[in-house]
């Protein structure tokens, strides 16, 4: 049953992702084709029935996982198996924050949580060093646990070779796509100009 839930969780999460990851690496291009896309796209997310479906498959998604990882904790972890017990553990405390941060950023502080507001702590010392690992993490993490649950749901149908490379297609593409969304988001690819009130919730605390 848990497993069904986690699997439907992500299903929809997974959905809202692609979109959302695919919102970051428009700003390879420019910032404003970020914003540009990211305002068309929350017509349909921000809708507030989608949007509760969207943090209860969150929450649902956090839950779950960490009553596997409580299941699971005493047996043998090993090789590959410990990179989902890792990549879920990570996912479960970057959603955990990152969902947290987005509702404190609109309701506590006002702000419209674009690029600008991801950006912000990439672009104050010492927070630098905490959010490029944080995001470039979180976007690595997706790519490695798809590729772990990939494994466990297609091994009697793909062979050896054929889940070998789409593992590595996986993982290769998480990495790229990471590099690039915190390339755009710390300024390494175009100069950054984040506004004043982004940078000031870093002095009153996020
Ligand atoms: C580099 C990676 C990421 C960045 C820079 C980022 C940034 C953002 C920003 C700025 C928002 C606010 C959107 C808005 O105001 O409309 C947001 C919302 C959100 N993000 Fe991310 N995100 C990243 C990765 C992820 C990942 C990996 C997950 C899931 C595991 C995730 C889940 C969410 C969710 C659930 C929301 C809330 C949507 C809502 O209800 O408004 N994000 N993210």
């Amino acid at each position: 049953m848990l497993h069904r839930i986690h699997r439907a969780g992500a299903g929809v999460l997974g959905a809202f992702l692609t979109l959302h990851l695919f919102n970051h690496l428009l700003a390879i291009g420019s910032v404003e084709a970020h914003i540009h896309f990211m305002e068309a796209f929350r017509a349909v997310y921000r809708n507030r029935v989608v949007e509760i479906i969207l943090l209860l498959c969150a929450a649902s998604q956090v839950a779950s996982g960490l009553t596997f990882v409580r299941r699971r904790w005493r047996d043998r972890h090993q090789g590959l198996d410990l990179l989902q017990l890792g990549s879920g553990l990570y996912l479960a405390f970057f959603l955990l924050v990152h969902v947290g941060a987005v509702l404190a950023g609109r309701m506590q502080f006002g702000l419209d949580t674009n690029f600008y507001y991801a950006a912000a702590g990439m672009h104050v010392l010492p927070y630098r060093y905490f959010f490029m690992p944080y995001y470039f993490l979180a976007v690595l993490a997706i790519t490695v646990h798809l590729a772990r649950a990939l494994h466990w749901l297609a091994r009697d149908r793909l062979g050896a070779v054929a889940m070998r490379g789409a593992t590595a297609l996986l993982v290769v593409s998480g990495f790229a796509a990471a590099t690039l969304i915190v390339a755009a988001l710390s300024g390494a690819l175009y100069e950054v100009t984040v506004p004043a009130k982004y940078l000031a919730t870093f002095v009153l605390g996020r």
